[in-house]
């Protein structure tokens, strides 16, 4: 039987993604693509909702994509793309927006989350439909299952309902995706503020490690981390963020089990765990980063990979959109 199918899709919005980005998402979909057909999508359509500027973008889609490549994501094995190469994102989007109602977008949490911190007369309507392209990304691969985490799962709930819709009203057309959640993962939080996630919007540059951070960077960041006044080194999430956090990071980078690190830090400081943790953090990076640099170092074999991998992806996506053109009678 055919592997069951898995859409994912991370948009270009930094200079590098981060640690919560690559434990939290991308490191899953490396280890996804043992068992399932991937396509991954670098989705710069979605990066242009809140603002962006046109002198960056395109470097930071190839960045992200040379990131994923350096990660393993492997593009014999999986479709790995950018989302505005393939037309068809755009052109399913319109459709499903024609099935969506109003009130429904306008429940989305998200949405009003970001519109309020913009201000809302500034939010697109961009923005606002985001959720619907991403409808549109996931059903036009027929995805049986898309890894989310849980600022995403309204949005696939969305999809969901979207593509049950559009087979009941028009006749079976979209597979119908199912979340795949991932057990285990890491919720990584902000070395400077640790009850919050690390995420790229943070206030301080020094509570996020960037993929690309270099040794002495990263090494820096994990010293000064906010920890608390204690002196025991244990897993508590609630009682010790800033410790539990660095623990997380510590297990996922390295294989070993919370409880086997607490085990061997008995009786330590947090300044052994710190020393540690960065040493670890250093032997985690840097071969990633030797390899993202290999593929920037090459743009135009880069840019042939993407292209390549847009034709892949734009063969099943156009059969998508061709069949749904032929239900709604285009
Ligand atoms: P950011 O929060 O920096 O804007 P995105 O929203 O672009 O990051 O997230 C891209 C992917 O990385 C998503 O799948 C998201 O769930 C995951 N992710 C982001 N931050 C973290 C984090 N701190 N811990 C775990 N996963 C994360
Ligand atoms: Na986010």
């Amino acid at each position: 039987p055919a592997r069951p199918r898995v859409f994912s899709g991370i948009q270009p919005t930094a200079d590098s993604f981060h640690l919560g980005n690559y434990l939290g998402a991308v490191r899953h979909w490396v280890a996804l693509q043992d068992s399932h057909d991937a396509f991954y999508c670098v989705v710069d359509l979605h990066a242009i909702t809140a603002g962006h500027d046109p002198k960056v973008l395109k470097q930071r889609s190839r960045v992200a994509a040379a990131q994923l490549l350096a990660v393993g994501i492997d593009p014999e094995r999986s479709t790995l793309f950018v989302q505005s190469q393939v037309a068809e994102h755009s052109q399913l989007a319109w459709v499903l927006g024609c099935i969506t109602g109003f009130g429904e977008a306008s429940r989305m949490t998200q949405f009003k989350d970001k519109a309020q911190k913009q201000g809302s007369e500034r939010a697109s309507v961009g923005l606002f439909t985001y959720p619907v392209l991403m409808a549109a990304d996931i059903l036009l691969y027929q995805a049986d299952a898309v890894p989310v985490g849980e600022d995403q799962r309204q949005h696939l709930e969305l999809s969901r309902d979207l593509a049950q819709r559009f087979n009941t009203t028009f006749g079976p057309t979209f597979t119908v995706p199912a979340p795949h959640i991932v057990k285990d993962t890491a919720k990584i939080t902000d070395l400077q503020d640790p009850t919050s996630k690390m995420s790229k919007s943070s206030s301080s540059p020094a509570g996020i490690i960037d993929l690309l951070d270099d040794p002495a960077r990263s090494a820096k960041k994990i010293r000064s981390a906010v920890t608390d006044t204690g002196r025991e080194i244990v897993f508590d999430a609630v009682g010790k963020p800033g410790i539990a956090n660095l623990l997380s990071i510590y297990s996922a980078l390295s294989g070993r089990g919370i409880d086997d690190l607490v085990a061997a830090y008995d009786g330590k400081g947090y300044g052994d765990l710190k020393k540690d943790l960065a040493e670890v953090v250093r032997e985690a990076l840097t071969p990633i980063q030797e390899r993202t640099r290999t593929y920037l170092d090459d743009p135009a074999q880069l840019d042939k990979l993407l292209a390549q991998g847009a034709e892949k992806a734009r063969v099943v996506a156009a059969a998508t959109l061709r069949a749904t053109y032929d239900r709604i009678g285009f």
